[in-house]
């Protein structure tokens, strides 16, 4: 651990501490207290090492740097506990990272997260024109936004690598949604692909290393998704980065490949969230019916006074929809039905603070291995349509507010930027791909 590392954990970091109301106990102080004794440890242990001139310097570094971890590693877990202990009203609202919406330990997670920042290396093949359909996204608004925005951030972020060697993973930057953008047929698309991977093959050698299981393709694009079935080792060893994450029948792999959240951009209202009050409507959810489970939620619902069910194709983007969008504010659950076109309910619900509640048998959910869904969104069968009303009014009112209160707390990892910002959607791909760079080479 270095000392820059060691710097960075004064009592300071630890807000759930600093805005502890003063009087009630001395924990504070003596966390401190604590804090300081260590660093004074360590500052004169540093001294004795660098008066120690017959050790050889690396020696001394180490000896240095194991008595710096030992002294961070137990004040970590003595405020870690100290804070848990103490603190579990305060801290759940004040640490840097809430671990009641990840899966993992909050420190785990944090210093794993730390480590693929300082690590993480990805390489784009250079190759390819970017007037026709490689590197360059086509447009950032649109309902593949999230495509073109990973084409943009990855270039803009410190993960980019120009040394092969360096790279824990190979970016094939191939743009289905620009292919579609040019009127390319399915074919085509499907042979431009094929011409673009074995290209690579023959010029580098990395594709061979693994026949493409440390390489990886995004594209939000449903059909793009199915152009690159034309190369078999793409589908089946590379890690696809993908909007369509349903994998009952699109051959989508849970644990290799990774749900690109689908979200319509630009939102042209701000996010909702922490509103309870407002929100008077059950559920809600308007669109067209293309599969079995819409046309089931129309014909059960279709005229309940209590859940909100519109057959109609609503755009609430368009001017002239307002309502749309304000029943998004206004309604506590909104329904995303499972289809087999790309719907950005999801992230909608997310945006607008209405809980989402995920009506699906086989869907890889976004960010699934990071984010823990359960705490603030209703998962649901496909078959439950038909007890929908009775279960999520057995959503006590108490539940539904922490449900409310956690999706705000997750809605900075859906929203893409640019430059991308720590822990926004780009770093969550990032980080869903860190977890898949372990990898055999031959
Ligand atoms: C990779 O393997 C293919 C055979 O599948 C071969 O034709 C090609 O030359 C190899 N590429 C390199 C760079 O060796
Ligand atoms: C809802 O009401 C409309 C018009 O009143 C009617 O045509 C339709 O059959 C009703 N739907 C259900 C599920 O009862």
């Amino acid at each position: 651990m270095s000392l820059s590392r060691g710097n960075s954990f004064p009592i300071t970091n630890f807000p759930a501490a600093r805005n502890r109301p003063r009087g009630s106990c001395g924990c504070v102080q003596l966390a401190t207290t604590v804090c300081i004794v260590a660093n004074v440890l360590y500052i004169l242990v540093l001294f004795v090492c660098s008066t120690q001139s017959h050790f050889p310097l690396r020696q001394v570094h180490s000896q240095c740097s194991s008595f710096l971890s030992i002294q961070i590693q137990s004040y970590i877990k003595y405020s870690y506990r100290f804070l848990s202990s103490k603190f579990d009203s305060y801290g759940h609202r004040s640490m840097p990272f809430d671990s009641s919406v990840f899966h993992s330990p909050e420190e785990a997670f944090r210093l794993d997260y730390e480590q693929m920042e300082e690590e993480f290396k990805v390489f784009v093949y250079p190759d390819g024109d970017p007037e026709t359909f490689f590197h360059t996204p086509r447009k950032l608004t649109g309902k593949y936004a999230s495509e073109a925005y990973f084409f943009k951030n990855i270039r803009e972020s410190r993960f980019l690598t120009h040394d092969p060697r360096r790279a824990h993973l190979f970016f094939l930057p191939i743009s289905c949604h620009k292919m579609r953008g040019r009127g390319l047929t399915n074919e085509r698309m499907i042979d431009e692909v094929e011409k673009y991977v074995k290209y690579l093959k023959f010029k580098y050698p990395y594709w061979n290393r693994t026949l493409g299981a440390d390489h990886f393709f995004v594209t939000c694009h449903d059909i793009g998704v199915k152009a690159t079935k034309g190369v078999p080792y793409l589908m089946k060893n590379s890690i696809r980065v993908v909007c369509s994450s349903s994998y009952d029948d699109d051959d989508y792999i849970p644990h290799k490949d990774v749900t690109l959240p689908q979200v319509q951009l630009p939102f042209f209202h701000p996010p909702g969230g922490n509103d309870f009050k407002n929100r008077n409507t059950l559920a809600f959810w308007a669109g067209r019916t293309d599969s079995r489970l819409k046309d089931d939620l129309i014909a059960m619902w279709d005229n309940d006074t209590e859940l909100d069910i519109q057959n109609n194709r609503v755009d609430f983007r368009a001017t002239g929809h307002v309502v749309f969008m304000e029943k998004l504010y206004k309604s506590k659950f909104c329904l995303c039905p499972h289809g087999p076109i790309g719907s950005s309910r999801i992230a909608d619900s997310i945006h607008f603070g209405c809980v989402p509640v995920i009506m699906s048998n086989y869907y890889d959910l976004p960010f699934n291995d990071i984010l823990d869904w359960r705490k603030f969104s209703v998962i649901l069968k496909e078959t439950d349509v038909y007890l929908l009303k009775d279960i999520l009014r057995s959503i006590s009112g108490k539940h539904f507010m922490r449900l409310n209160q956690k999706l705000v707390k997750i809605q900075k990892h859906f929203k893409w930027n640019t430059p991308p910002v720590r822990l926004d959607a780009f770093h969550m791909v990032m980080y869903e791909l860190w977890l898949r760079r372990h990898l055999i080479r031959y």
